[in-house]
């Protein structure tokens, strides 16, 4: 049988990685293990994250510094390879600073510019229209990419419950904006309906955001939407062109995409959707993080388990007791043993979705929480 590719070698054979997964399942920990691997490798590293559980923000000392590429302070675990010339910076994205960005980008003069920068509606619109959190992150992906500072870029996806939302949002986004610019500058009735613009723009999910424009006085809020929208047109094309760049790049060999998955069988399904429709968009996963791998129940070779708890348990207690506890013991190795053959199915069953093509790794279940370098430093002996 064709042995599977070792995963730092599918990662040191692209420049950028995607790692994608359903919600929770620990995309940003393992972006951020990713990344430091490569880095202490020797690699100049970069993990763009979208969203980090706040201890980890706090310990990369990226927390607050939106958009900000800051570097982190690899000493204190390197002490035994000092020589290696590898670094790891990382990015938290911030939807609204990068959408400020794009509008100085593509604006094509300086008063456009202003008028949307300055415009209450942008203001409060900005990174949160459908999609733009999937857009900006592509955005700053370019950027960062174009700058040629990095060997690697491990991008952190944002947590969608479909796979290629990521890929289709911007594009989406792009197309609603522009739909919705055309039927705000050609009102169909002759009039505007900004109950209908509301739909347009936020989709159903987020009416009440635009419900809170219309409590403003109607009129000031409509010219500055019209403003807005006007100015915004004119940032379409260039937008457009960047979107489909990086759906180019991320289809390009430069890109592999990795997928993080739980062993849990409630999640089973997840996955294998999520996996479905990346394959439907034209995406290989090259590489498979299952997360959370409960470790085997240990009994210290003891297959006899009243025999082990005897062992465990105080000596001097009675037989009620010592069978009551024998019992418990004996329950909860039960019950453990259930939840590992289940998560042995789980895997089996991923093992035959996925073939021996992308690389696999186990990730374990850490007791200690992971919100430190010298924690996340513990995962990386199971990315190997
Ligand atoms: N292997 C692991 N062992 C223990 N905790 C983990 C592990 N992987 C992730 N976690 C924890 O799970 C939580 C969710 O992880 P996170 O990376 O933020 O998920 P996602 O980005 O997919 O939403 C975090 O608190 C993280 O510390
Ligand atoms: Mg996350």
């Amino acid at each position: 049988m064709r042995a599977r590719p070792p995963l730092p070698d599918v990662i040191d054979a692209h420049k950028i990685i995607v790692v994608c997964g359903t919600g929770g399942v620990g995309k940003t920990t393992i972006s951020a293990a990713l990344a430091l691997g490569a880095a202490l490798r020797g690699k100049r590293a970069l993990v763009l994250t979208i969203d980090p559980a706040k201890r980890l923000a706090n310990a990369l000392g990226i927390d607050g510094r939106l958009n900000e590429i800051t570097p982190i302070d690899l000493d204190a675990i390197r002490h035994d390879e000092p020589k290696k010339t590898g670094h790891l910076d990382a990015m938290m994205l911030d939807s609204k600073r990068t959408w400020d960005e794009v509008v100085c980008r593509f604006s094509q003069d300086e008063e456009t510019r202003d008028r949307i920068l300055t415009n209450a509606y942008y203001q409060r619109a900005a990174g949160t229209l459908a999609g733009s959190q999937e857009y900006m992150a592509m955005e700053k992906l370019l950027q960062v990419h174009q700058s040629g500072d990095y060997d690697l870029i491990v991008l952190d996806t944002p947590p969608t419950r479909n796979a290629l939302d990521f890929l289709e949002a911007p594009s989406r986004m792009i197309a609603v904006l522009q739909e919705g610019i055309l039927r705000w500058l050609i009102p169909r009735e002759g009039r505007f309906s900004s109950a209908r613009a509301g739909i347009i723009l936020f989709g159903k999910g987020q009416q009440a955001l635009f419900r809170l424009f219309e409590r403003f006085t109607g009129a000031e809020v409509l010219s500055g939407i019209a403003e807005f929208m006007g100015a915004f047109a004119q940032l379409l094309d260039g937008m457009r062109s960047r979107a489909s760049d990086v759906l180019n790049l991320l289809r390009s060999d430069q890109v592999a995409f990795v997928l993080v998955a739980s062993p849990r069988r409630l999640a089973l399904a997840e996955t294998s959707h999520f996996h479905e429709r990346l394959s439907e968009g034209g995406v290989a996963v090259r590489g498979l993080v299952i997360n959370r791998v409960r470790p085997p129940l240990a009994l210290r070779g003891h297959a006899d388990v009243p025999e082990a708890a005897s062992e465990a348990l105080p000596k001097r207690i009675d037989d009620l007791e010592w069978n009551a506890m024998v019992d418990e013991v004996w329950t909860t190795y039960q019950h453990e043993r259930a939840r590992q053959l289940a998560e042995a199915q789980v895997t089996e069953e991923l093992e035959r979705q996925f073939g021996r093509g992308p690389a696999w790794v186990e990730v374990p279940e850490k007791e200690a929480a992971i919100h430190n370098l010298e924690t996340l430093t513990m995962l990386l002996p199971h990315l190997q």
